[in-house]
């Protein structure tokens, strides 16, 4: 009903507007009195998180992609390899699990049936489960051992969009968990690095007030594209990803994600005149490699006459001169910038359905929640 969105068009809509507090709540209650970090149930000894010497994220859908951002942060902060799977190519392997593998499922609904199935073949072979979940109580989070809730509050939306942000936020608060655990990082980078996270939040709701109409005005003259590429590097990568997934999911655009380092290996040859492509632009701060790399990339697709579309952080004088629209972020921490990159694509999906006349929140042979196989 009407009352239910509070005032919003849609579900999705107030979901997106609900990002800032999802971080938020995500993050609250983590730190205690001694400055250690919390999460929500731990069934697992100190001595055998210690010895954790592999970590395998499995998922499926937007939650696989919040899994490769996972990747980024913890191998960079804890140093030791993430792999992250697809919970359904993962149950019907023989994927390499030791006692010391921490299996993290990620989930909102706790209840995706390849997700499920995934935890149990990895816990049938001796490894430890911990979950990200939305729902309290679900399937997933009560056979693992140990939970870690994301307090995005109910999504009802088909497309996630809060959990999404709510999942990388976790997945940051357990690196920062196993970084402190292992001794891996000092105490005072990780306050430094909490105290970042803490300030998305705020990032977030800057975007919506500020980029909103730049973004809505996009979609309303790109309604008629048949295709988009999105493209990204590092963390901008599973943002390429999950920005091309949305708007497939809710516009029924065609849509291609790229690591924007394989343009030369294939999507080049599908940059079109006048066709729509994505980038997601690291910043430039900190004498970033790869923002020099992004930015070649956009010069050549744009020689060949596409239509540049990027998120950027502010004052970027070179994507300036080349993109044709910008949906602009403030600046932030490089690893934590998927909380931030990935509002105005959430929003860009949902105003391209609107603007074709689709139901944003119950797209077509889409479920929340797939709970069959
Ligand atoms: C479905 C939903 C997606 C979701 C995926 C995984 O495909 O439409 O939005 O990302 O399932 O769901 P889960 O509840 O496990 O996160």
């Amino acid at each position: 009903s009407a009352a239910e969105k509070g005032g919003w068009d849609s579900f999705m809509d107030k979901e997106i507007h609900e990002d800032p507090s999802a971080v938020q709540r995500t993050l609250l209650g983590r730190l205690d009195e001694q400055g250690e970090l919390n999460l929500d149930e731990v069934r697992i000894d100190e001595h055998d998180i210690k010895a954790i010497d592999k970590i395998v994220v499995i998922a499926c859908g937007t939650a696989a992609y919040a899994g490769m951002v996972a990747k980024y942060a913890i191998e960079h902060w804890v140093r030791i390899p993430v792999e992250v799977e697809l919970a359904h190519e993962f149950r019907y392997r023989d994927p390499i699990l030791t006692p010391r593998t921490l299996v993290v499922a990620i989930s909102q609904s706790g209840e995706t049936m390849d997700t499920l199935m995934a935890l149990r073949h990895a816990r049938e072979q001796g490894s430890r489960v911990l979950a990200i979940c939305n729902t309290q109580g679900a399937s997933i989070p009560r056979e693992s051992d140990a939970v870690l809730y994301t307090h995005a509050g109910p999504e009802v939306a088909v497309a996630s969009t809060k959990a999404f942000v709510a999942q990388i936020t976790a997945a940051y608060v357990l690196g920062l968990f196993l970084a402190q655990v292992k001794g891996a990082m000092f105490k005072d980078e990780i306050h430094q690095m909490l105290q970042s996270l803490q300030s998305m939040p705020q990032k977030i709701q800057w975007i919506l007030d500020t980029q909103t109409q730049t973004v809505q005005r996009a979609a309303a003259q790109m309604v008629d594209a048949k295709s988009f590429l999105f493209l990204g590097r590092h963390v901008g990568y599973p943002v390429a990803m999950e920005g091309a997934l949305k708007l497939k999911e809710i516009a029924y655009t065609f849509t291609e994600g790229f690591a924007a380092g394989e343009l030369k290996h294939g999507p080049i040859a599908l940059v079109d005149e006048g066709e729509p492509v994505v980038f997601i632009v690291p910043p430039e701060r900190g004498r970033n490699i790869l923002h020099a790399k992004v930015i070649s990339g956009i010069e050549e697709v744009k020689a060949r006459g596409a239509s540049i579309i990027a998120v950027a952080e502010e004052g970027d004088k070179d994507v300036e001169r080349y993109a044709d629209i910008v949906f602009w972020r403030p600046q932030c921490h490089t690893l934590l910038s998927p909380l931030v990159d990935v509002v105005p694509l959430q929003l860009f999906a949902m105003y391209m359905a609107q603007s074709k006349g689709y139901d944003v929140d119950k797209p077509r042979n889409l479920a929340k929640s797939v709970t069959v196989e």
